[in-house]
């Protein structure tokens, strides 16, 4: 278990199924393979307007909601991004060598620009989150397909420390699922389900209760025909049913698509919202039965031992860019 695995998840709003599919599923099961370090990111939330009791309440619930997906905190590090320091530092040493042009040619910025009002803290995101990885020096990292773009920049800005600095950082990985890599809103499939979205319909959050969530799955939008198939061209609203019927069943597209072909579209969105009540029971179980109190102590500790490790790994980067001796 030498290589090592980081991933972060933002507390902004709660968690919804689209983390889960995309995200938090790998780092559950990578938590097996690999040494696995987990932030939720509270200085990534602070780029986009907020209230400061809010986040101080989402922050904790986030990390709540991790740990009752299975986040397993006596193998994982899990820790809220801001209590260590180190990953502001090694922020500002990789954005001396990150060109203007690169960022401004980063989409989530010009998405979310626009519609939040633009300051610098959204316009370095991407190199806040590429420290992030690489202050841990890690292998791997899983994220949804949204993540490519900054997960592109990271393994650059590594490529461009290591020649100019000398070898440091190893070039991380990209892990995404085959199937879910882009679960897209139920309100209108060609758009990303995002906890942005105003629309508490256009997703499924991890702790929606079992009618709120039959709701959903009925009232989200398909196509006017009746056959069950997969065809992201043509049946986007049913093929992304279908990816989330998968993941939850663990049954293969192709079953799903032979056993609910004829079925018409009511019958087969009642058994996708029953696949998807099965499996975030669980998750909200777990998540009422644990302790808030107990959930911060084992942030504060992890913290401690995160700030160790981190700091290790930038005594290294000082030296390599000139700031302490070799
Ligand atoms: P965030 O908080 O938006 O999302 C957390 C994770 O969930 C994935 N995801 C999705 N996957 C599939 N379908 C969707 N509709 C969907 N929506 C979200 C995201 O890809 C992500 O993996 N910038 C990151 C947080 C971050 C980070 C990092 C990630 C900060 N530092 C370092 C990895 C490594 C973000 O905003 O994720």
């Amino acid at each position: 278990m030498d290589k090592k695995v980081f991933s972060g998840i933002q507390p902004t709003g709660r968690l919804h199924i689209g983390n889960l599919v995309g995200a938090l599923d790998n780092w559950v099961k990578m938590q097996d393979e690999y040494q696995t370090i987990y932030n939720v990111v509270d200085l990534h939330a602070m780029t986009v307007p907020y209230d400061p009791a809010e986040l101080q309440r989402t922050r904790l619930e986030t990390a709540r909601l991790l740990l009752a997906v299975g986040v397993d905190p006596s193998r994982s590090l899990l820790y809220f991004q801001s209590q260590v320091p180190q990953h502001a530092e090694l922020t500002w040493i990789l954005s001396t060598i990150t060109g203007i042009g690169q960022m401004e040619r980063m989409t989530q910025f010009k998405e979310k620009g626009e519609k939040s009002g633009q300051n610098i803290g959204l316009f370095s995101y991407p190199i806040l989150m590429a420290a992030d990885i690489l202050v841990h020096r890690v292998h791997a990292v899983p994220v949804g397909d949204d993540q490519t773009q900054h997960l592109e920049l990271t393994r650059d800005l590594a490529e461009r420390f290591n020649s100019r600095f000398g070898e440091t950082f190893p070039i991380p990985e990209r892990i995404t699922p085959e199937i879910g890599a882009r679960v897209m809103s139920l309100q209108d499939p060609t758009a990303k389900m995002s906890k942005s979205d105003p629309s508490q319909a256009s997703r499924i959050d991890l702790l929606d209760e079992p009618d709120t969530i039959r709701k959903k799955i009925r009232s989200s939008v398909t196509d006017s025909g009746r056959e069950v198939s997969y065809d992201w061209e043509n049946k986007a609203g049913i093929s992304n049913l279908l990816e989330l019927f998968s993941f939850f069943s663990g049954a293969g597209i192709d079953e799903l698509e032979a056993e609910y072909s004829e079925s018409g579209y009511g019958p087969f969105k009642e058994a996708v919202a029953e696949a998807i009540v099965d499996g975030l029971t669980p998750i909200r179980t777990r998540y009422k039965d644990l302790d808030e109190g107990e959930v911060g102590r084992i942030m504060e500790q992890n913290a401690l031992q995160a700030r160790t490790q981190a700091e290790a790994s930038m005594q290294g980067v000082r030296a390599a860019v000139g700031l302490s001796p070799r």
